[in-house]
């Protein structure tokens, strides 16, 4: 049984935090869900850590959809939230629920995750009434990034707070069953996060959501030529893997691998016979 939206709300109630996490591939969802993650998002970060795209904006829904596939695959506890890519829910709520139908019939999904507050208000009602559970997110919503001039943080000032609370409001209003934070500061998400009956999951915005979400490629290490603010890391897997792959190639290159114990033997009188078939020319 995967973790379930009455559990997630049930954590907040009962003050227990708890981390998420992306994951795009089985064997990352496989280690995640053994560390008992109750919730692995398979984000849109996948068109910059997997695809090697600048932004989000050219994600699709069937990138996200093959991905989620491996991600359920991998995982038996979890709950996998689906990213809603760019322009997949903004048309209409019914191109939404579309989006959203796909991503739990072919991808297998639990939930979907959607960016904006007050604007998709109308669309996570919709989702929510047809039976889908919704994660927002609000704050700096990298989707928009060319809008907001920049991934930077969000709310800083008194009218840009007071109008991330009222979104806050707004999806849990219309049936979200969390919300993320994104690079909202952290007083600001503190007092989202009082005001809300449903979990913040914060990212970049400090220590008092009431959980926590990370792209794993970051706290992995994976990369080693940049590391947002609001990360930290956890290994340094780009160095390992860069060292076993430069071994593997040396070892190649001067006949240390493979050897005699990495192949398969045969009969003598078989290698016998396959030469006198085919001598030597
Ligand atoms: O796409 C993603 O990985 C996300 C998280 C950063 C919340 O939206």
């Amino acid at each position: 049984m995967r973790t379930t939206t009455a559990q997630i709300r049930k954590f907040k109630q009962d003050g227990v935090r708890f981390a998420a996490l992306t994951a795009y591939d089985v064997i990352t969802a496989r280690l995640v869900d053994q560390a008992g993650i109750p919730i692995i998002l398979v984000g849109d970060s996948l068109g910059m850590v997997v695809l090697g795209y600048e932004n989000t904006i050219p994600v699709t829904l069937n990138d996200i959809i093959h991905h989620t596939r491996a991600v359920v695959r991998g995982s038996q506890s979890a709950m996998v939230v689906a990213d809603l890519p760019f322009m997949t829910y903004h048309k209409s709520p019914e191109q939404a629920l579309d989006s959203a139908a796909r991503c739990m019939q072919e991808g297998g999904a639990q939930a979907v995750k959607l960016e904006g507050g007050r604007v998709m208000a109308t669309t996570i009602r919709r989702l929510t009434e047809s039976g889908i559970a919704v994660m927002a997110h609000i704050g700096l919503t990298p989707q928009s990034v060319h809008q907001l001039g920049g991934f930077k943080a969000q709310g800083k000032t008194k009218q840009q707070a007071l109008r991330l609370m009222e979104d806050a409001l707004a999806v849990q209003d219309a049936g979200a069953f969390s919300v993320v934070l994104e690079c909202v500061p952290a007083a600001l998400a503190q007092l989202i996060t009082n005001r809300l009956e449903i979990p913040t999951i914060g990212i970049g915005s400090g220590p008092d959501c009431d959980a926590e979400i990370q792209v794993v490629s970051d706290i992995l290490g994976w990369f080693t030529d940049f590391q947002p603010k609001h990360t930290k890391r956890f290994a340094q897997l780009a160095d390992q893997a860069k060292s076993a792959i430069d071994t593997y190639a040396a070892e190649v290159r001067d006949r240390t691998f493979p050897t005699q114990a990495h192949g398969f033997s045969m009969d003598e009188e078989v290698v016998r016979e396959v030469k006198q078939a085919f001598p030597a020319s």
